[in-house]
């Protein structure tokens, strides 16, 4: 699919928005953000949301209209409960001006709302929000979750870092993440979380023994 004038325009206002509060949180001299987790988190989505639509369908548009939109008031890390409810009204009242099309709005606005609602609440007409909802989770899993572990860490600096650290921390990890990989909605989401947690395993165990000296 072109990426149509809407796409470009949702995409470079998130960038606007993240990079500013990322700038704060992980700033360096040059006045660039050393990570912006939120911008990666969102691109990634992007990227599973495409390939799940490849496997499962779906529309286009309401999907990556929902993938950038979603965590727009959730710039960074915080977790203000009310961010997808916030993103859905925001969506009714501005998403029209960016040339979207009208007709699909709601649905945006809906699949929006839901993203942060209960494993497995989703009905299986919400076809778009499961794929949403999927794509969101996947993307916690595999070596992105470890990287992201670490690389967010700087906006933490009264945490001192060492590699037992990172170990402790990629085994609570991993023990929060293994229990994502059956509440997916769709079997390929599953294998590929599957994929995911298993890579994950294999780095905490290596590095287990790494450490140990064995
Ligand atoms: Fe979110
Ligand atoms: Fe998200």
């Amino acid at each position: 699919m072109d990426n149509p004038e809407w796409l470009f325009r949702i995409r470079k206002d998130l960038e606007k928005i993240t990079g500013q509060v990322a700038c704060e949180i992980w700033p360096t001299p040059k006045g660039k953000p050393y990570f912006n987790y939120r911008l990666e988190h969102v691109r990634q989505v992007e990227r599973d949301a495409r390939w799940l639509l490849q496997q499962v369908g779906g529309d286009e548009d309401i999907v990556l209209a929902s993938v950038w939109l979603h965590d727009r008031f959730q710039p960074q890390l915080a977790k203000p409960d009310r961010h997808a409810l916030l993103a859905a009204n925001w969506i009714r009242e501005n998403l029209a001006e960016t040339g979207f099309p009208q007709e699909k709005i709601n649905l945006v606005a809906y699949v929006v709302a839901m993203h942060s609602s209960e494993p497995q609440s989703l009905p299986e007409e919400d076809h778009d929000a499961r794929v949403l909802w999927d794509a969101d989770k996947l993307t916690k899993l595999g070596p992105l979750s470890y990287t992201n572990m670490i690389a967010v860490m700087p906006a933490f600096p009264e945490h001192v870092m060492s590699y037992g650290e990172i170990v402790r921390m990629a085994k609570d990890e991993l023990d929060r993440r293994k229990e994502l990989v059956e509440l997916f909605y769709f079997p390929v989401s599953r294998k590929r979380a599957a994929q995911r947690v298993a890579a994950q395993e294999c780095f905490l165990n290596q590095m287990r023994r790494d450490i140990a000296g064995v």
